[in-house]
This record gives C-alpha cells, sequence and structure tokens, in this order.
C-alpha cells in the first residue's frame, strides 16, 4: 500500500533533548514537512494542522486510508478553542482534570481545520500532551501538530525512536529520540459531540476515571448496531504485529505443550526451562507496566520474525480493558 511512496529523505535520528534539534524540528515543520515527535503515550508523525498539503503528506507516508482522521496537539486550551467551534462546560472540566495528558476530545471542528485533517467530517480530535518535547515543539511553532502515531498504516504504534525508524526511515527527514514513552498506549479518544459522552478509544484514561467528573459516558462499542461508527479507529484490524497473534484461552499449559517451541509467548511470569528465553517475553504485572511494553514487545517480536506470538490471559478487572483492547485488535491480522 505504502510502496509507492518515494524513499526520499536521508532521514536523521536526533537526541531530542539537542536544543538545535527542537530548532530544527520547528524550522522543518514550519516549511510543510514531517517530523516524528515523542509524546508520554507513542511517537507522532507531526505536521502543521492548519497546513492542508503538510497533513496530505502524513496520510502519503503513513499508506493512512483517507476516511481515517486525525488528532491535532496543541499547547493550551487556548489553541486548543481554535480548532474548534464549541468548547462545552465538559471538555473545561476534562481540559482542568486531565490536561496535558493522554485524552483527546473530539469536538465540532472551526473552519481553520481543513477536511483533510477531518476525513471530511464536520468534528476534529484534539489532545494537549504532557511530554516535554512535544511541548517545547508546540510552543515554539506557535500553531498546533496534527499527528497519528507514527508508524505505517495498521502497525504497531512506536514507543521508541528505533521502531519509528524501521517503518518510516527514508519517508521523512528527521526523526525526535526521546527514549522510551512513559505510558506505552495511544490516548483514551472521547466523543463530546452527543448527548452522552463516549468513549471511542479506550485508553488508561478509564471510563471509570472520566464517569467520575462528568457523569454518565458511555462505550462506543455498546451503541446500538443502527448508530454509525463515530471512529475508523474502531476498524477491527488495527494495530497489528506481521505475526499471528493467539490470545490463550482455556488452559496455558495445554497451549504450551501443544504450541510450536518456535513460538514467541508474551506472559506475566518467567519462562519455563524447556522454553528459550529468546522467544519469552516477561511482563510487568501491573496495567501501568505492562502498557508501557507491550508495544515495544510485539515489536520485538517482529524482529526478531517470529511466526506466531502466543500471549497469556491478562488479569480480569477494567483498569485492564484498554491493553485488553489493543490486544484483541493485534490478534484480528
Ligand atoms: O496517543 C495518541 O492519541 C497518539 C499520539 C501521537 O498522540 N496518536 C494517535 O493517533 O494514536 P492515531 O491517528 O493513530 O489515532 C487517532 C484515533 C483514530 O482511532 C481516529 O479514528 C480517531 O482517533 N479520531 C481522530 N479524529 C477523530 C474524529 N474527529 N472523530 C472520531 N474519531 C477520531
Ligand atoms: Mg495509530
Amino acid at each position: 500500500m505504502t510502496e509507492s511512496v518515494e524513499l526520499q529523505f536521508d532521514t536523521e535520528i536526533r537526541v531530542a533533548s539537542d536544543p538545535d534539534s527542537i530548532r530544527q524540528a520547528k524550522n522543518l515543520l514550519g516549511k510543510g514537512q514531517l517530523v516524528a515527535i515523542p509524546t508520554e503515550t507513542v511517537y507522532g508523525l507531526a505536521a502543521n494542522a492548519f497546513s492542508p498539503e503538510a497533513v496530505a503528506r502524513i496520510f502519503d507516508v503513513k499508506g493512512r486510508p483517507a476516511n481515517n482522521p486525525l488528532i491535532v496537539h496543541v499547547s493550551s486550551v487556548k489553541m486548543a478553542r481554535d480548532c474548534v467551534s464549541a468548547w462545552p462546560d465538559d471538555a473545561d472540566i476534562l481540559a482542568e482534570k486531565f490536561w496535558p495528558g493522554p485524552l483527546s476530545m473530539v469536538l465540532p471542528k472551526s473552519d481553520k481545520i481543513s477536511n483533510i485533517v477531518t476525513a471530511g467530517g464536520h468534528t476534529v480530535a484534539v489532545r494537549c500532551p504532557s511530554h516535554s518535547i512535544m511541548k517545547d515543539i508546540l510552543g515554539q511553532c506557535g500553531f498546533p501538530l496534527a499527528a497519528p502515531s507514527a508508524n505505517l498504516s495498521n502497525r504497531v504504534s512506536p514507543t521508541k525512536a528505533e521502531y519509528v525508524a524501521d517503518q518510516l526511515s527514508g519517508r521523512i527527514p528527521l526523526i525526535l529520540d526521546g527514549g522510551a514513552c512513559q505510558i506505552g498506549i495511544e490516548s483514551t479518544v472521547i466523543d463530546l459531540t452527543g448527548a452522552t459522552p463516549t468513549i471511542l478509544r479506550l485508553g488508561l484514561i478509564s471510563q471509570d476515571q472520566l464517569q467520575e467528573v462528568l457523569g454518565e459516558v458511555r462505550l462506543a462499542f455498546e451503541i446500538g448496531a443502527n448508530e454509525t461508527l463515530k471512529s475508523p479507529g474502531q476498524l477491527r484490524c488495527h494495530y497489528s504485529p506481521r505475526a499471528r497473534v493467539i490470545l490463550v484461552e482455556g488452559s496455558w499449559e495445554d497451549l504450551l505443550n501443544k504450541s510450536d517451541k518456535n513460538a514467541h509467548v508474551i506472559a506475566c511470569e518467567s519462562a519455563p526451562s524447556n522454553r528459550d528465553p529468546d522467544t519469552w517475553h516477561e511482563m510487568p504485572k501491573t496495567v501501568q507496566g505492562y502498557a508501557k511494553k507491550i508495544y515495544e514487545t510485539l515489536n520485538r517480536c517482529d524482529q526478531a520474525n517470529a511466526e506466531s506470538i502466543l500471549i497469556q490471559p491478562l488479569p480480569l478487572g477494567s483498569e485492564w480493558d484498554a491493553v485488553r483492547d489493543r490486544l484483541s485488535r493485534a490478534s484480528m491480522n
């Protein structure tokens, strides 16, 4: 799908903490070029959100379908209000409580945001990130940045600069290396344009946390079948590694005994002695630790040319829902 994009850049990877690299990023973005930038969730592929030409490059480089809208990153509520035509009380409440941070709010778009950003729709997702590098760049640019995750369409979101380079080298001029992303999975997306606030994508800011400040909050997939799909991010096949992902159900021991010894395993316990430790990926037992490592682990399996990945069932509990969601999507490739 993306093979037609010319590999026209000698992509530079620069340490993000160097002020000179921030200046370079600002200059490139000012000229309508793309830069991969770390955020607290995953790396983003950024362009000037007010430039339709720059934003169109994002779709080309990622091979992203034109019907999948982008999140616009802002440095303040003031900048967010410039991108939207209505700012309801709920937006104020959420910004006060969760910004800067991993929450994107869908609101009616303003005229400054082109149809390319919103995939032709009347709404725009805005997010104020907390990562210091992204904040610095937004501050220096003075315009908002449209930024999807910095991966090729339908592939795993990158949580380290090297994973951005694996997918986008030659396609963009600059990747800023800010180390590993703290959160590791994408932001929660909440739609504030309907009668009841609705979560379109789960993230580490949970339904419970949102309900605590807003009252009733629905999950999009609880919406009746004849209501329309609001967010293409809900499409089933998404966030996939190349390897076949198998979410284990039933007896874990049985499956291990029957499975190919070359299969990679992702589990919250250490490798049994009869397993090659290189194909065994032990995960943290907390949801924060697991989320931070899961995409990196899927990327590692790809790099090791794994054909299949077995994943141990996650603990029960709604705090694991966002991770459960990403794994179930990864298993649908
Ligand atoms: O954490 C994140 O959100 C990362 C970092 C870079 O900020 N970004 C990210 O962007 O995950 P992306 O493009 O990979 O995912 C954006 C999601 C998609 O599911 C998209 O369909 C949804 O947000 N979305 C964006 N704008 C929308 C809108 N106006 N209405 C409904 N859904 C929208
Ligand atoms: Mg993405």
